[in-house]
């Protein structure tokens, strides 16, 4: 018999790789300039890991974070999701490499792929299994080290991407607190705008996509930007009618973090003022699934969130895919 019971953030925590490339290193690389990408970006640096890290290493840290903030011992956990478009490898799922090295004996895991908006999936797909009664603890993890995946003498997309991680735990709680309302979406049709060509079944990774640079991002930046800018009004707006909640109630909103055009247009759209927008870009540009939950556990750790804030959690990217959630924060 199911049940339906509040969902709450109890942990959190994130891990980013040490190395810092700043604009000014960028420019020494492609012919670029910190102004360009500053103007047309907001982005002032960005992290980059170690050669020897993967997703699965950043993803474990993260999650171990977020475990002790939970004060949780891995046993505990139902189910590891691990969101990324970078996983360490196409099989078996980071979320199991993770799940091993948490010792979590025996837990249900899988990846989730949805571009940049992996995380909001993550989170909604998380929410019905503590909804549900399914499991009572499930860790969601969004990592990306698009680093991988970035061709680094393409000045249209090396300035825009980083790496890193972060992790939240799901488990039970009030009712009318933490997770009010979620939506989901994609367009399949807008694919050909952001995408990786080569590695998969359509086109395996040969001599002749590797010359083509085909195993890189490939991305048509002014059409993402406009979907973007629609898209976040649309998913903001929408996710807070499911919640009963109007704009004026929203605490802070926390956009997925690729350009601070995109932000910006958003929020006129919403008419929130920049100090109720967090913004983590600056210093680590666009990081696909890990820039939500990045900017959330930052704030969290900061002690920025009081109980009762309303968090309005909105993205977008590859598929084209959308995501937004609104939190009760508790
Ligand atoms: N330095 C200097 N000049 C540059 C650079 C650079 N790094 N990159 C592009 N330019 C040049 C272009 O070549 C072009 O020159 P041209 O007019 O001589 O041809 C000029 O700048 C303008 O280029 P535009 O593409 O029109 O610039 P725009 O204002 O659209 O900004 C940008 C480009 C930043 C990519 C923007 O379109 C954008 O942010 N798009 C959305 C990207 C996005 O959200 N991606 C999501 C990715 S999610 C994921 O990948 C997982």
């Amino acid at each position: 018999m199911s049940t339906h019971r509040g969902v709450s953030i109890i942990g959190w925590g994130r891990a980013m790789p040490s190395k810092v490339i700043t604009n000014s290193d960028l420019e020494k690389m492609v012919d670029t300039s910190d102004e360009w990408i500053r103007t047309r970006t907001g982005i002032r640096e960005r992290r980059v890991a170690n050669p020897e890290q993967a997703a699965s290493d950043l993803a474990f840290d993260a999650a171990q974070a977020a475990l002790k903030k939970a004060d949780l011992s891995p046993d505990r956990l139902g189910l590891i999701i691990v969101a990324t478009v970078t996983p360490d490898m196409a099989f078996p799922a980071t979320a199991c490499l993770v799940q091993d090295r948490l010792g979590a004996k025996g837990v249900a895991a899988f990846d989730l792929e949805a571009g940049c908006s992996g995380f909001l999936y993550g989170l909604s797909v998380g929410h019905q299994f503590v909804q549900s009664a399914t499991y009572d603890y499930v860790l969601i993890i969004g990592v990306d080290i698009l680093s991988r995946i970035t061709n680094w003498e393409d000045r249209n997309t090396c300035v825009l991407f980083g790496d890193g991680a972060a992790a939240v735990i799901l488990g039970p709680g009030e009712p009318e607190q933490g997770i009010l309302s979620t939506y989901l979406g994609s367009d399949g049709g807008g694919g050909k705008y952001l995408y990786l060509p080569a590695g998969g079944s359509r086109y395996p990774l040969d001599h002749e996509a590797l010359d083509q640079g085909l195993q890189y991002t490939q991305m048509n930046g002014p059409e993402v930007f406009k979907f973007a800018v629609r898209i976040m009004g649309e998913a903001a707006l929408e996710v807070l009618k499911r919640a009963g909640l109007k704009l004026e109630q929203v605490t802070y909103l926390i956009p997925h973090q690729a350009n601070q055009r995109i932000i910006d247009a958003a929020a006129k759209r919403l008419r929130l003022p920049p100090e109720r927008v967090l913004v983590n870009l600056d210093r680590y540009g666009n990081m696909s699934s890990a820039s939500i939950p990045v900017a959330l556990a930052e704030a969290a750790d900061q002690g920025q969130f009081q109980p009762g804030d309303i968090l309005l959690l909105v993205g977008f990217g590859a598929g084209l895919t959308w995501g937004a959630t609104v939190i009760r924060w508790g």
